[in-house]
């Protein structure tokens, strides 16, 4: 067993701004880190009157939160910035205001204190977020399913992934973003449609599967979305209907039905065990079919699969031999882009 490091972990790649105290071993996936404190903002409610995200006024959002929740997490545990071991950031993939913001507080505390910063791949930090209180042994097959991407990959070690498939265009959560704005529900509307989808049928309308008959771990969200919408033209149900309730329930069960068909072919004839994470994994439709449909499968828990510092502080620890130190990681950068979409078409 090595000293258990103190670690600062800095999530702002989207639209919630979080900060996360964790302290632990740093490579070991065999013990659990503690979590000293762990503080976010989510921006939904300044982002629900946009329905969806606009990059710039995200960026702001953070720059407000982040010196709010900085004095928050050092002050109740009484920890000052002298005494953290390393910092870890979401450097990519995600929106470039954002995920400078938070950049620019990793280097600053980096400078000042002279601190090493690692760098975060955000999805990697989205399925290894399992081992923050579960143990899971390498290699798994992982399947990421939030808003921005849909990727299923196979993880041999906290640094080795490689990608078996993607979404070509929606992400699943845009699928249920999208879709639910289409219907006049509020954004992000992914828990929305899983609270309403309960007390609905989801078989009672039929929406279809991209790329049903590809035989391969890609995924495709636009044909269900227009489907939706040419569906929604003909429909317009009331939001207090059974309909609504009906029609909320089977686009999740075509949206679920796409992700666990394509993990049949993701996990191909190995006997792999599976972790999702990311933010859909919260999806309760989608943890039931997934929990009957395959023997072992573990989902991250659900507060840290939606975006949150503790996944990055806890991936910053099992990588912790990458951290730079300063002053070279003045140089580093935020980048926009993990996969190219378009090299799965
Ligand atoms: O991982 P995340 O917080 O952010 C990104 O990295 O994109 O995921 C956010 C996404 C949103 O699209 C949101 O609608 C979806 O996760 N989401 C859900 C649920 N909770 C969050 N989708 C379906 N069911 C849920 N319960
Ligand atoms: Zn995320």
């Amino acid at each position: 067993m090595n000293t258990p490091k103190l670690v600062l972990g800095i999530e702002t790649s989207c639209d919630d701004t979080s900060l996360c105290l964790m302290r632990g071993e740093t490579g070991s996936y065999k013990t659990r880190p503690t979590i000293l404190s762990h503080r976010s903002f989510s921006q939904d409610d300044i982002l629900k009157k946009w329905k969806g995200v606009v990059p710039e006024i995200a960026a702001r959002a953070h720059l407000d939160k982040i010196p709010i929740l900085i004095d928050i997490v050092f002050s109740e545990t009484k920890i000052s910035p002298e005494d953290i071991d390393l910092i870890g950031v979401t450097t990519h993939p995600g929106l470039l205001g954002p995920l400078l913001t938070g950049i620019n507080l990793a280097k600053t505390l980096g400078m000042i204190f002279k601190k090493p910063i690692v760098s975060v791949n955000h999805l990697f930090a989205h399925l290894e977020a399992i081992h923050i209180d579960q143990e899971i042994t390498y290699p798994y097959i992982g399947l990421i399913v939030s808003g921005g991407h849909s990727l299923y990959m196979k993880v041999s070690s906290p640094k080795d992934f490689e990608v078996l498939g993607s979404t070509i265009d929606d992400a699943a959560g845009e699928a249920f973003d999208k879709g639910g704005k289409l219907m006049g529900l509020d954004y992000p509307s992914g828990p929305m449609i899983d609270k309403m989808a309960k007390d609905g049928d989801p078989l009672k309308y039929e929406f279809p599967i991209g790329l049903k008959d590809s035989k391969d771990c890609r995924l495709s969200y636009s044909g269900v979305k227009t489907s939706l919408r040419t569906f929604h033209e003909k429909n317009q149900f009331k939001i207090d209907s059974q309909e609504i309730l009906d029609q909320c329930a089977s686009y999740q069960h075509a949206i679920v039905s796409a992700l666990k068909l394509k993990m049949k072919y993701a996990i191909g004839d190995s006997k792999l065990p599976i972790v999702v994470g990311g933010g859909v994994a919260c999806n309760s439709y989608l943890r039931s079919i997934f929990k009957e449909s395959f023997k072992d499968v573990h989902f991250v828990t659900p507060k840290f699969c939606t975006d949150n510092g503790a996944m990055i502080a806890n991936y910053a620890l099992r990588t912790e031999d990458e951290a730079i130190a300063y002053p070279d990681h003045m140089d580093m950068d935020a980048k926009g882009r993990f996969i190219n979409k378009k090299d799965f078409k």
